[in-house]
């Protein structure tokens, strides 16, 4: 984007916070909460914009209108919007974005396409594979966005990208659409939230982005003979963000970067790591409607009988020892075979455990295995609870994420929240978010270790059982503690508006 002057646009003079002007935003997911979740993803992009809109910038959220959200409920209209149409290959695909506000300043577009969107799944479909037509999906989803956005006349300041299915954005930005006029003021940003995930195609599929082969090479989209819409917007976005700071270090090297860190390395002026924050409307446990009783520092009655119905619903025994629990996608990264490997000895020592969670088919068949062999001290649970989630969050006494890498993670934060202790691996958000307990000097919220092996996973555990079943009064100093401290969002909101400016003024190479 060349030399780029910033004008305002429309409501400027109410999004004026302090003495910088708040910027027009917006943001683009390939899922958001509470229209559609399959994971943090969802919470990021549901929670970001309304902090950010609740600051006073204009905001307008784009997502594709799936199957399984639920028009009705979310009051979506099914007539009117507005209509654009998207070339895709030889043809020409045509399709409506939808809008509701939610709140003052935020609008939430939903991008309609049938053929794209009208099905079961977001990404998988029911036998648990990719769409094979993903590419071709996220490539209309973010040019439908761009073309909304033309059609509704109103150019954003900013373009907030995010993960793969929204890398071609940065990458349309400064091809097809560089000379498009209505742009000529918008800056793009992508996050990364996990660079496991990069959205890789055959190369016999480039003809759906609508780009010029003349991108195809190790310099532009290709990465090792495939085709790469992560790389996609890495490369062409203004600016780049991860979830946590730590994770914007680790991503620099091969084992974090999968395959992108030199990439990363080269645009490393243009990196920059903003934390995750969680939304303390959905996450707080003095309000929240979906646990059975509520409490708050001062009164942690309703935590102790949270804990007793949980057990019960569970069907686990009252035991001396931490009730230890999980909620988690089960899949590469998240460090549950580890776990699986040091169950035994902690159960014998007289900790309880509770999972939540999906995924991979093995290690489901592992922990249901566990659940067998432990009857009344280990309850597995395999599905996707939202409900469920928040009861295991206010009811447990430690929430485990023995992850091998984390972006960020959302659930050590909000068992913080909930009072309980997270267990964490010392990397990416888990390492910015969790400090270790000091018995010495009472600081620290939780259990953190660094070494990615099962014997580290193991004498942290045993630590925790220890700690909770010799001295309580500490352990409860210490969950009040997490208690206390802030994640919401506003510093990070922040954060961001001061990145726009970046990208908006940066000039773009
Ligand atoms: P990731 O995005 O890598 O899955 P995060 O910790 O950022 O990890 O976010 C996970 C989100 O998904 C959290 O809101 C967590 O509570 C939720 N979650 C994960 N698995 C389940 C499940 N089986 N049921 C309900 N919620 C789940
Ligand atoms: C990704 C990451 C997770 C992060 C979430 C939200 O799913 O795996 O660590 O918390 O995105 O940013």
């Amino acid at each position: 984007m060349s030399s780029k002057k910033k004008t305002a646009t429309s409501g400027s003079k109410k999004r004026t916070a302090g003495k910088e002007k708040t910027p027009d935003v917006v943001i683009v997911s390939s899922e958001a909460w509470p229209w559609v979740k399959t994971g943090g993803l969802a919470d990021v992009a549901g929670a970001l914009p309304r902090a950010m809109a609740q600051a006073g910038a204009r905001v307008r959220l784009f997502v594709p209108l799936y199957k399984s959200i639920d028009r009705k409920k979310f009051k979506i209209p099914s007539r009117g919007g507005v209509k654009f149409r998207v070339p895709v290959s030889a043809r020409i695909m045509e399709g409506t974005a939808h809008m509701i506000s939610p709140s003052d300043n935020l609008e939430v577009w939903f991008i309609e396409q049938e053929q794209y969107f009208g099905r079961e799944g977001v990404y998988l479909d029911p036998t648990g594979h990719d769409y094979p037509d993903n590419l071709e999906r996220f490539a209309f989803f973010s040019r439908a966005v761009l073309e909304t956005l033309i059609a509704s006349g109103q150019p954003p300041d900013i373009i907030h990208c995010n993960d793969w299915q929204t890398g071609m954005i940065p990458a349309y930005l400064k091809t097809i659409y560089a000379g498009v006029p209505f742009f000529k003021n918008t800056g793009s940003l992508i996050t990364i939230h996990n660079m496991g995930y990069q959205g890789r195609f055959h190369p016999s599929q480039w003809h759906l982005l609508g780009i010029s082969w003349d991108h195809f090479h190790p310099g532009g989209l290709e990465c090792y003979g495939h085709i790469n819409l992560l790389k996609g917007g890495l490369i062409h976005a203004d600016i780049i963000t991860t979830v946590s700071p730590t994770y914007s270090q680790e991503i620099l090297t091969p084992d974090g970067g999968f395959g992108l860190d030199g990439l990363l390395l080269h645009r490393v002026d243009r990196l920059h790591g903003v934390l995750n924050g969680i939304d303390t409307q959905e996450w707080n446990p003095a309000t929240d409607q979906l646990i059975p009783h509520n409490f708050n520092r001062s009164d942690m009655a309703g935590k102790a009988l949270c804990k007793t119905e949980l057990l019960r619903n569970m069907r686990l025994d009252r035991g001396e020892g931490p009730l230890m629990a999980v909620v988690s996608r089960l899949a590469d990264g998240k460090g549950m075979e580890l776990l699986a490997d040091c169950l035994d000895p902690m159960l014998a020592k007289g900790a309880q455990f509770l999972l939540l969670g999906s995924g991979d088919k093995a290690l489901e068949q592992r922990f249901k295995q566990l659940a067998v062999s432990w009857p009344g001290q280990v309850s597995v649970t395999i599905g996707y609870d939202e409900a469920l989630s928040h009861s295991i969050q206010a009811g447990s006494d430690m929430l485990l994420v023995p992850s091998r890498y984390e972006p960020c993670g959302l659930t050590q934060m909000y068992a913080l929240a909930y009072g309980t202790a997270p267990l964490v691996r010392a990397t990416g958000g888990l390492n910015d978010t969790v400090r270790q307990y000091d018995r010495a000097t009472g600081e620290g919220n939780g259990f953190k270790f660094d070494e990615y092996s099962k014997e580290a996973l193991l004498a942290k555990a045993l630590e925790g059982i220890e700690f909770y079943l010799t001295d309580r009064r500490n352990w409860n100093k210490m969950v009040k503690m997490g208690m206390g401290e802030d994640n919401s969002w506003g510093r990070s909101a922040r954060k961001y508006f001061s990145l726009y400016r970046l990208a908006s003024s940066s000039g773009g190479k």
